[in-house]
C-alpha cells in the first residue's frame, strides 16, 4: 500500500522510526521490498537526483512499482531525497512520488522559508508530503573544531517559526551527523541536547535524521580484507544513539552509505574468492539476500517490524 510520509509518521511518532533507504538499482529494490514484506515493516523508498540521473527516474519508479506488485503486502512511501525545484516539480507532476524533500538548507533562513513554502503549496495540491531542512549537515568536516562545527547545527530557536511559515510536513535537522562513511572524525556524536530542545519546541512534529548509517566496523574490516582501502576512522551512528533519538521525535532515518558498503563487501569478497566467475547474477543473488537480512536488522533496531 502506497502512503504519504505524513501518514507513516502519524503512526510512528515517538514510538518507532522508519528507514528511508536510497535506491539506485534493481537488486536493492528487491532486497528492500522482500525484507519489508517478511518483517511486515513500513519503508520509505527514496531516490536522490543522482540516482535519477544514473538510472533514469522513469526506470526507478517503474521498478519500485513492479516491486510493490511482486511484494503486495508492503506498506511504503516513495520519496525524493535532497531535491531542488527542477526535480521536485518533475516528481510532483510525473506521479509516483508521495513525498519530496526540498533541500534549501544552504540558503539563509528567509530564502529557505520562501523556497520551501512554494514547494509546499504545489505538493499539497497533489497530496504529496514535504520534508524541509534547517541546519547544515555537510558543514561538519574533519578540520573544524567541535565549537566551530556547532554553528552548523540546527538552531532550536528557529524551528517553530520555520515550520509555521513553511507548512512543511517533516523537518530534517542537523544534530551531528553527516553523509558518508566518516561521520564522527571530530568525535562529536549525536547532539541530544539540541534534539531535545527541538522536540520541546515542536512537540509531535516529525523529525528526520540524515546521515543515519551505522558504518559497521566489521563490514569495513571485511571490505578492507578483500582489497578495499577504507580509512580506519570510518564511523557512523551507533545503535544506542538511534534508540535514544526515536522517543525524541526522529521518525525517519536516512540510509545510503550502509547499503553501498554491503554491495562493496559482497562483490569484493565474491570476486576475490571466485576469480573464475563472471556472471553478475551470482553475486547479485548474494547481495539481495545480504541486503534483505541487513534490512531486517534495521527494522528491529528502529522498532518498525510488525508495524505495517
Ligand atoms: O543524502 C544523499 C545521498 O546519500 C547522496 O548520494 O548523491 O550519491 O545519491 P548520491
Ligand atoms: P548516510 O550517508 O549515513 O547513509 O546518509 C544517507 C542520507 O542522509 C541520504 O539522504
Ligand atoms: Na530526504
Ligand atoms: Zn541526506
Amino acid at each position: 500500500m502506497l502512503l504519504t510520509t505524513q501518514q507513516l509518521f502519524k503512526a510512528c511518532y515517538g514510538r518507532y522510526a522508519i528507514p528511508a533507504v536510497n535506491v539506485f538499482f534493481m537488486e536493492e529494490i528487491h532486497g528492500l521490498f522482500a525484507a519489508a514484506e517478511e518483517a511486515q515493516a513500513p519503508i520509505i523508498v527514496q531516490t536522490t537526483p543522482f540516482a535519477r540521473d544514473y538510472a533514469h527516474a522513469g526506470m526507478l519508479l517503474a521498478m519500485i512499482g513492479a516491486a510493490a506488485r511482486i511484494y503486495p503486502g508492503v506498506v511504503y512511501a516513495v520519496h525524493l531525497d535532497h531535491g531542488y525545484e527542477e526535480h521536485i516539480y518533475d516528481a510532483i507532476e510525473n506521479s509516483g512520488y508521495t513525498s519530496v524533500m526540498i533541500d534549501a538548507s544552504h540558503d539563509d533562513f528567509d530564502q529557505n522559508v520562501s523556497r520551501t513554502r512554494a514547494v509546499v503549496a504545489r505538493a499539497h495540491e497533489k497530496n504529496i508530503s514535504v520534508e524541509a531542512e534547517l541546519g547544515v549537515l555537510s558543514g561538519v568536516e574533519d578540520d573544524l573544531s567541535v565549537d566551530a562545527a556547532h554553528s552548523f547545527y540546527t538552531n532550536p530557536a528557529e524551528v517553530e517559526a520555520f515550520v509555521k511559515a513553511t507548512g512543511c510536513d517533516s523537518l530534517a535537522i542537523a544534530v551531528g551527523t553527516s553523509h558518508g562513511a566518516y561521520k564522527f572524525s571530530g568525535g562529536q556524536g549525536l547532539q541530544f541536547s539540541i534534539l531535545e530542545e527541538i522536540r520541546q519546541r515542536l512537540p509531535g512534529f516529525p523529525l528526520v535524521l540524515h546521515g543515519g548509517s551505522n558504518v559497521n566496523p566489521q563490514i569495513v574490516e571485511r571490505i578492507n580484507a578483500a582489497g578495499g582501502q577504507l580509512k580506519t576512522d570510518a564511523k557512523g551512528v551507533q545503535d544506542d544513539e538511534i534508540r535514544r533519538a526515536i522517543p525524541l521525535g526522529i521518525c525517519k532515518i536516512n540510509i545510503a552509505t550502509d547499503t553501498r558498503l554491503l554491495w562493496t563487501m559482497v562483490n569484493r569478497e565474491f570476486f576475490r574468492d571466485k576469480p573464475e566467475e563472471f556472471a553478475p547474477t551470482t553475486p547479485g543473488k548474494i547481495f539481495m539476500d545480504t541486503y534483505r537480512k541487513f534490512m531486517q536488522e534495521k527494522f528491529d533496531l528502529l522498532g518498525c517490524s510488525g508495524r505495517a
